[in-house]
């Protein structure tokens, strides 16, 4: 996504570890003008993905999230982190690992909010690892429900994530694919395409 890219280009900063700081767009501060465009962009891209749901991880995920929910007017459900889950008989749970902040959440959302025979479309504002989207896999494995897709809003394809969705043979679609960070350039698999 075009607009999206050159926003990262001239607000981003590349950070040691490979991180791309977005906050004063994305994950703190928020552009809703930009999220409102990103949310119509992925409700084009999962058109025909018949998605009922969406299901997103706080806080970051939310914004994007919501945006697509109101683009294809389907309800958003955020699952939440806590550092242990104690009573858990309403709740479907997983343990999410940040490779990041080395260290450990459990996620959860009440079982009221994924009925069997959804078709749910997850979403979050960064791909990297893959561990938030793959504690949303096992989520989405105990309530039994379909797996229409996987939207991203920014992707480092460096990382291990992209595979890992790709073997589990689920629909990715991300609005921003970083190839590799060269000092304090970004580069986006943009670029590559004659
Ligand atoms: P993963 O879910 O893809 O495995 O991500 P990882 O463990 O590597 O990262 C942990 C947190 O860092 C996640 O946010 C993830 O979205 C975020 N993150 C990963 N790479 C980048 C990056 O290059 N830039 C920024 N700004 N964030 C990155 P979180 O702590 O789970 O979420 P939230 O509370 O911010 O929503
Ligand atoms: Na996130
Ligand atoms: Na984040």
């Amino acid at each position: 996504m075009r607009e999206l890219e050159e926003r990262i280009l001239k607000d981003g900063r590349v950070l040691p570890g490979e991180v791309l700081k977005v906050d004063g767009f994305l994950n703190h501060q928020v552009d809703p003008d930009l999220m409102f465009a990103m949310g119509t962009e992925f409700a084009h891209r999962f058109q025909d993905a018949g998605v009922t749901k969406i299901l997103t991880v706080e806080s970051s995920g939310i914004a994007p999230a919501v945006m697509a929910g109101l683009a294809m007017h389907v309800p958003v459900v955020f699952a939440r982190k806590h550092k242990s889950v104690t009573l858990i008989d309403d709740l479907y749970t997983a343990e999410v690992y940040s490779y990041t902040k080395k260290t450990s959440n459990h996620i959860s959302i009440a079982k009221k909010f994924l009925q069997p025979g959804e078709k749910v479309l997850l979403i979050d504002d960064f791909l990297a690892n893959g561990q938030a989207v793959q504690g949303m896999f096992e989520i989405c494995d105990q309530a039994q429900v379909t797996i229409a897709g996987v939207g991203i809003v920014i992707e480092k394809v460096f990382q291990t994530g992209h595979q890992m969705i790709v073997d589990r043979g689920v629909l990715l679609e991300s609005l921003a694919q970083i190839t590799s960070f060269d000092g304090d350039r970004v580069h986006f698999a943009s670029e590559d395409v004659d």
